[in-house]
């Protein structure tokens, strides 16, 4: 994938394609579906936040007569994903018999077996607690910092400070000294489904934290780092979101492929999806399934939660400009802080962006610039609504032309790839792109002064050879 995501962000379709067209157009359209069709959800991490990660930090605060007491803070250090409701789950296995004696700003989910304590009752006896944040509203005496938020964490670029969460853990049974002390193990965080590995608690150097007018330092008696990253693999969920294509030069609005994120089936799974008009919509929406946050989708082709449409609007003599409009097609769901990820090489020239927030993002380096987040405005539009009137949000891109690369022919004008939350949208296969009058979407193109030399420096090495 590597190679393909490489290729693909070069200036305009590979050289090699144009090539390879002239000789066997088929082939052409194979390597094509290949390249842009090539599973990234397969990859074992994101190549566009190859460092993307939460950490989970533990600053023992306190020690105790039989314990600790430590801050858990989780950050969340990518650039796009964030956790929506209902929240964060993380979990761990302890190292010894501990027991937790108390929790502020969060809560395990089940206390476990307790009955071998008399008098003081912990909070929670399990070796394997599970814990969850607690809800806003939380009366002030049960909060501390960054805590009570549901279990929502901001992405990293969208909100920095909204991409942390803590509580404090008041630890017994453990040990009483940064000697003694056993870092849990086995660490899980869901969020709320499966997709993050965590990897091993290790001792870092103790936190330092600044007072707020800055005139003294105090810092943790122990502090230790897990890493946790993501992977859709892992995550195994079915696609969220599709993509569909128009342009202002051919009709042909080119729709989500059908069944991109499941497939309308009432004998299989009566209710799988229910159409915009019925009359049962209302008590479908508050059906089985409400609470779990299940999405419950308008019957379409696609059946995908999400659909972002991607239209080639205007051709300016030295502009082109594009409308994406994002619709909501899950009743159960309202998109708080939602986020796009997009890649098209013009990116590297974004001249104006209307409504929406933009970043650059450049894994690579300076060398590639052609992928930019995008996301709402706080409180215009940073609110993608339920499947209904309200339910979609737009925008529009005015993008720079480069003569060198800019063409409408053989798709260039459409996105490589896009990301919804973080997840990768299902693409219409490049052969059915909306094509230019009078051209076929094979249709030759004189080789440019760059192809040529291209070739022929790839000639003279293979002569060389
Ligand atoms: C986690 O992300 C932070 C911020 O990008 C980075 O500094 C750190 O090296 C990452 N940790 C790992 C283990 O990848
Ligand atoms: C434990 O604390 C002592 C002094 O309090 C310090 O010198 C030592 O580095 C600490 N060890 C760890 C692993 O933090
Ligand atoms: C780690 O946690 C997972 C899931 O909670 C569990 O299946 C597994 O047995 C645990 N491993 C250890 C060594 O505790
Ligand atoms: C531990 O986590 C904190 C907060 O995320 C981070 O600032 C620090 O660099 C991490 N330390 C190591 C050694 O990764
Ligand atoms: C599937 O069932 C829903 C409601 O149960 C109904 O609205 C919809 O029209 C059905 N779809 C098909 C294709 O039969
Ligand atoms: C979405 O937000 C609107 C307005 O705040 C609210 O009326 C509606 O119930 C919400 N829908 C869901 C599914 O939470
Ligand atoms: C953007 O377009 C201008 C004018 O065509 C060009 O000079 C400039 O190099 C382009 N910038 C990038 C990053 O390609
Ligand atoms: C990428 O392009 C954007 C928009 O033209 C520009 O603001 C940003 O500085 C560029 N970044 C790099 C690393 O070239
Ligand atoms: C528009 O594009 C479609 C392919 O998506 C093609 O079948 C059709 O012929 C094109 N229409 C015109 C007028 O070129």
């Amino acid at each position: 994938m590597e190679v393909g995501s490489v290729t693909m962000s070069s200036s305009s379709y590979p050289p090699i394609l144009r090539f390879v067209s002239k000789l066997a157009p088929f082939a052409a359209s194979l390597v094509l579906l290949l390249i842009l069709n090539a599973p990234t959800s397969t990859e074992a991490f994101d190549s566009l936040d190859p460092n993307g990660n939460i950490t989970i930090k533990w600053d023992v605060m306190q020690w105790t007569p039989d314990g600790y007491v430590a801050v858990v803070t989780m950050f969340n250090f990518q650039q796009y994903r964030h956790i929506q409701a209902p929240g964060w789950t993380l979990g761990w296995t302890w190292a010894k018999k501990e027991v937790i004696w108390s929790m502020v700003g969060a809560q395990t989910t089940e206390q476990g077996d307790c009955s071998k304590f008399k008098g003081n009752i912990p909070h929670c006896c399990k070796r394997d607690p599970t814990v969850v944040d607690l809800l806003p509203g939380t009366p002030y005496n049960m909060q501390i910092a960054n805590c009570c938020k549901a279990g929502v964490i901001s992405s990293f670029n969208q909100d920095p400070a909204s991409a942390a969460s803590s509580f404090q853990v008041s630890v017994g049974l453990a040990g009483t000294t940064n000697k003694t002390v056993k870092l849990p193990k086995n660490f899980t965080l869901k969020a709320p489904g499966p997709g993050y590995t965590c990897g091993l608690a290790k001792i870092v150097k103790p936190t330092k934290f600044v007072t707020q007018d800055g005139r003294r330092t105090t810092q943790a008696l122990m502090t230790w780092n897990v890493t946790c990253t993501y992977s859709q693999f892992l995550a195994q969920k079915t696609p969220t979101c599709c993509v569909s294509l128009s342009s202002f030069y051919n009709d042909t609005i080119v729709n989500c492929p059908t069944c991109s994120c499941g497939c309308q089936n009432n004998n299989t799974q009566p209710g799988s999806c229910v159409e915009g008009d019925s009359p049962y919509l209302a008590s479908a929406i508050n059906g089985p399934g409400k609470y779990s946050y299940q999405p419950l989708v308008q019957c379409t082709s696609h059946m995908c939660p999400i659909r972002v449409h991607w239209h080639v609007k205007l051709n300016y003599k030295d502009y082109w400009r594009v409308k994406i409009t994002i619709t909501n097609f899950n009743y159960r769901m309202n998109y708080t802080q939602w986020n796009l990820v997009v890649q098209h090489p013009n990116f590297d020239n974004l001249t104006q962006l209307f409504s929406f927030n933009y970043k650059s993002i450049t894994p690579y380096g300076a060398a590639i610039n052609d992928t930019a987040m995008l996301w709402g405005i706080k409180f215009y539009n940073d609110l993608l609504m339920e499947a209904g009137p309200y339910g979609n949000v737009q925008s529009e891109l005015l993008f720079r032309k480069d003569a060198n690369t800019f063409t409408f022919d053989k798709g260039w004008a459409y996105p490589r790839r896009i990301y919804f939350n973080g997840d990768n949208c299902v693409m219409p296969p490049p052969d059915a792109y909306p094509w230019l009058p009078n051209a076929s979407p094979l249709s030759k193109r004189p080789f440019s002064l760059r192809v040529r030399v291209f070739w022929m420096v790839l000639m003279g090495l293979l002569l060389f050879v």
